[in-house]
């Protein structure tokens, strides 16, 4: 297990560039079983949760050639339709491989996918819709058995607005024969990214970004060289960084048209910030105080879930008090209680909403951090308060940030790993 031991107080300052998007790389990364041709993918995050996705295509049969740490050459076909538990249970977004297995083999074997403990996350969207598209699912104590026996193009109105169920119908669409219209489908800019993708390989789609996705699909794809999109939940987290810092910190790709609602949560909490160019934006030292007394996640473009966590650590350095609402998930707010033990005042009122009021002054504490974006939220707390802090299994942030501790580092943070 690793840990992070971080010394408080250090304002960051600097430039920073955002990674690529966790979220685009492993949809696309799921996407590359359409096709035995060669696929190149750069700008991929290097962390844990992409390098697993890596290790799943490569035991489905996909040979991998790292080309430097964020790019990578992706060649040859399908050899087992049987994802082994080892790894498959380790990593929610496994289920997107759902779709490539079924549209080479036919049928899939999975187990319930593992991840992060932040809600009961179901798969039975995606089961409802691989049904759509004529497929059968059967469950046993072994895991999930998946077939697509005879495939048809469909019309599906999604069981809710989610979005590696809205990733696997359109990959799915993307390998059958015909016009199929996904409706109530997610519109983050991760699924944007994946349709860019799959027309590139030759894929019709019109509507990305919408709640209403109409693919024509192809049996025969092909290659093609392929830039994952800037991560806005990393640009998001970084802003708050630097506000909750109180830092100078310019932040290279992070995207104006993705920042509409992540703007106005820090211009609720009064932070300076402003964007340089369409790709760039400047955080200057805030006097932070609430202005809107209530924030609530919502489905894209509204304020993301995975924006929470860090977002409660902002309002603990605001002057005032917030209701932060996640309707979402009900174990992401279980965290603030570390908060509290650093010196924050937060009310927990439901597994849903916390009250926040502030500015508290934090202090260093010993902390484990329980899912990836809470984890990033402690590092953040940790970097605000006086003293030294300590950050217990902190492959959970790897699962998500790339190369952490050096990054904030280069920006005037005093953190050290110990593995
Ligand atoms: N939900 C609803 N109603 C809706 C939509 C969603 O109740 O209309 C609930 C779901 O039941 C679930 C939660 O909201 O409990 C999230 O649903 P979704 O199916 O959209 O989540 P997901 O596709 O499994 C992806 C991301 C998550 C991110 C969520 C929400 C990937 C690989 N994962 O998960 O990312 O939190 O969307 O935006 O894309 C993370 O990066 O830390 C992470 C957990």
């Amino acid at each position: 297990m690793s840990k992070l031991y971080i010394k408080g107080g250090n304002p960051l300052i600097g430039e920073i560039k955002v990674a690529g998007n966790k979220n685009a790389a492993l949809p696309i990364l799921g996407a590359t079983l359409l096709t035995d041709k060669e696929i190149v993918l750069n700008n991929l995050p290097d962390i844990i949760d992409v390098r697993r996705m890596i290790k799943l295509l490569e035991i489905v049969g996909k040979q991998i050639t790292y080309l430097n740490k964020n790019s990578v050459r992706i060649t040859g076909s399908i050899s087992t339709n049987k994802l082994p538990e080892e790894y498959a249970g380790k990593l929610r977004a496994s289920i997107l491989l759902l779709a490539g297995l079924l549209l080479k083999t036919d049928e899939a074997f999975l187990f319930p996918p593992g991840g992060c403990v932040i809600g009961r996350r179901k798969v039975d969207s995606h089961f409802e819709m691989v049904e759509n598209f004529g497929g059968e699912v059967s469950t046993s104590r072994e895991g999930f058995h998946i077939t697509l026996s005879k495939k048809k193009s469909a019309k599906i109105f999604l069981k809710e607005v989610s979005v590696t169920a809205t990733e696997n119908a359109m990959i799915l669409a993307s390998g059958i024969k015909g016009k199929s219209i996904i409706q109530n489908a997610a519109c983050e800019p991760h699924v944007v990214d994946l349709a860019e993708f799959l027309m590139k390989i030759g894929v019709k789609i019109e509507g990305a970004g919408t709640n209403q996705i109409i693919i024509k699909g192809c049996e025969k794809l092909h290659g093609t060289n392929h830039s994952i999109v800037p991560d806005h939940i990393e640009a998001g987290t970084f802003a708050i960084a630097a506000a909750a810092t109180k830092g100078n910190l310019i932040i290279h790709d992070a995207i104006e048209d993705h920042f509409q609602s992540m703007g106005r949560m820090l211009k609720s909490m009064n932070v300076n910030f402003q964007f340089l160019d369409k790709k760039t934006l400047h955080v200057s030292p805030s006097e932070l105080k609430i202005i809107e007394k209530k924030l609530q996640v919502g489905l894209w473009p509204n304020f993301p879930t995975d924006l929470m966590s860090p977002a409660i650590v902002l309002a603990t350095q605001s002057k005032g008090s917030i209701l932060c609402h996640d309707w979402m998930f009900e174990s992401r707010m279980f965290f603030v209680d570390k908060l509290n033990v650093m010196g924050a005042d937060i009310i927990q009122a439901d597994p849903h909403r916390v009250i926040v009021n502030g500015p508290t002054q934090l202090h260093g504490q010993h902390l484990s951090s329980p899912d990836i974006r809470a984890g990033i939220a402690l590092v953040i707390a940790a970097l605000s308060a006086h003293g030294n802090s300590i950050i217990d299994n902190i492959e959970i942030v790897d699962r998500g940030y790339e190369d952490i501790e050096n990054r904030l580092n280069s920006l005037g943070a005093g953190i050290k790993r110990e593995n």
